[in-house]
């Protein structure tokens, strides 16, 4: 039963495939599409959630991958801007509810307006266009956490700001599967702690911090994950996360400190996000080409221990 809901295969038929080396994982390819707003819903500090109907894209997403989204009509955001895929989900029925037994459509993101990209995401309206390149990345291989997961009392989600947007899907799976999950949600002000709500019936407490005191503890979110993991010595973890460099670093020490296994979503600058032009790499253990892994195609989520987070600073995360 737990085995079936975690290797279900994606309705859709794949236009490509490729094979990630190291895991040996097939990976379904992306589609390229141009793809109808449906919603566009302003949050609080200066968030949004983008509701899009991608009918190709949205059945073929596994959880933590992401898609690129393109501006049409403005030459001046010419790259496509990464985003993670935050939920996928069946279009609404009429009553409002989803419609059961049908394939996921609406692929949403949740993103925060920080640059010229974001703001322009933020005037789209119901009916306008995108361009959608998605699913992208291998993403929270089933094949590569869940045995982790089984070897676990509790998933610990650790969500820094804007990087809760890649923890939602695989919350989900792992909610399916039967896991008890908690979230650590660390962001400036109560403002940036959104998404949370999707969170609730998927974890048995949510733990959050801001850097003011305006919700939660005052101050970083590795503090009270310390303090749980200092109180929980007898229990195994694993740890997902993701959010800035400074959190990334300081969360995957504490998972190193304390003995369990951590996956990172890593948040690099993109170019093509298609793995062709090598601006997303880090540094990983190995040698020569080894040493480098793509963020868009290997990633974006890796074993904490494989990065060599001494360089990565340097290599464009964000701070
Ligand atoms: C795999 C991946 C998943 C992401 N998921 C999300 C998401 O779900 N929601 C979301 O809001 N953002 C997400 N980001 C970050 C998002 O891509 C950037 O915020 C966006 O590209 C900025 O575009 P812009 O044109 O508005 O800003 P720009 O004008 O390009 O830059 C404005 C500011 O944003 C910063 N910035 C630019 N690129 C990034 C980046 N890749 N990461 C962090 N900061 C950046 C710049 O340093 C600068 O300070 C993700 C990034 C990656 C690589
Ligand atoms: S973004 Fe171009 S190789 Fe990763």
């Amino acid at each position: 039963m737990l085995a079936e809901s975690w290797n279900r295969v994606p309705p859709a038929l794949p236009i490509g495939r490729y094979t990630n080396a190291r895991s040996s994982v097939s990976i379904v390819a992306m589609y390229d599409d141009m793809v109808a707003v449906i919603e566009n819903r302003p949050l609080t500090g200066g968030h949004f959630l983008l509701s899009l109907d991608a009918p190709r894209q949205a059945p073929a997403v596994r959880p933590g991958q992401f898609a690129m989204v393109r501006i049409l009509g403005r030459s001046d955001v010419l790259l496509r801007r990464p985003m993670s895929i935050f939920d996928v989900t069946a279009k609404e029925g009429r009553d409002g509810g989803p419609r059961r037994a049908r394939a996921p459509r609406i692929l949403k993101l949740l993103y925060k307006v920080v640059g010229r990209g974001t703001r322009l995401m933020a005037e789209l309206q119901p009916r306008d266009k995108v361009g959608l390149l998605a699913p992208l990345g291998h993403g929270f291989f089933e094949e590569e956490y869940l045995p982790r997961a089984h070897e676990s009392d509790e998933i610990l989600h650790v969500a820094g700001g804007i990087g809760i947007a890649a923890l939602l899907l695989p919350a989900k799976r792992l909610a399916e599967a039967g896991f008890r999950q908690r979230l650590f949600f660390g962001a400036r002000t109560k403002d940036d702690l959104v998404g949370v709500q999707d969170f609730k019936p998927l974890v048995c407490a949510t733990l959050s911090a801001t850097e003011d005191g305006s919700a939660g503890y005052r101050g970083f979110v590795t503090r009270p994950l310390e303090e749980y993991l200092t109180k929980h010595t007898d229990q195994k973890f694993l740890l997902m996360v993701c959010g800035p460099w400074a959190m990334l670093r300081a969360t995957v020490e504490l998972a190193k400190r304390f003995r369990h296994p951590c996956l990172v979503s890593m948040e690099n600058r993109m170019g093509c996000g298609l793995g062709v032009c090598l601006g997303c790499c880090i540094r990983v253990e190995g040698e020569g080409h080894e040493a480098y892994q793509r963020v868009c195609t290997e990633g974006p989520v890796f074993w904490a221990e494989k990065v060599v987070w001494e360089t990565e600073r340097k290599l464009g995360i964000r701070d």
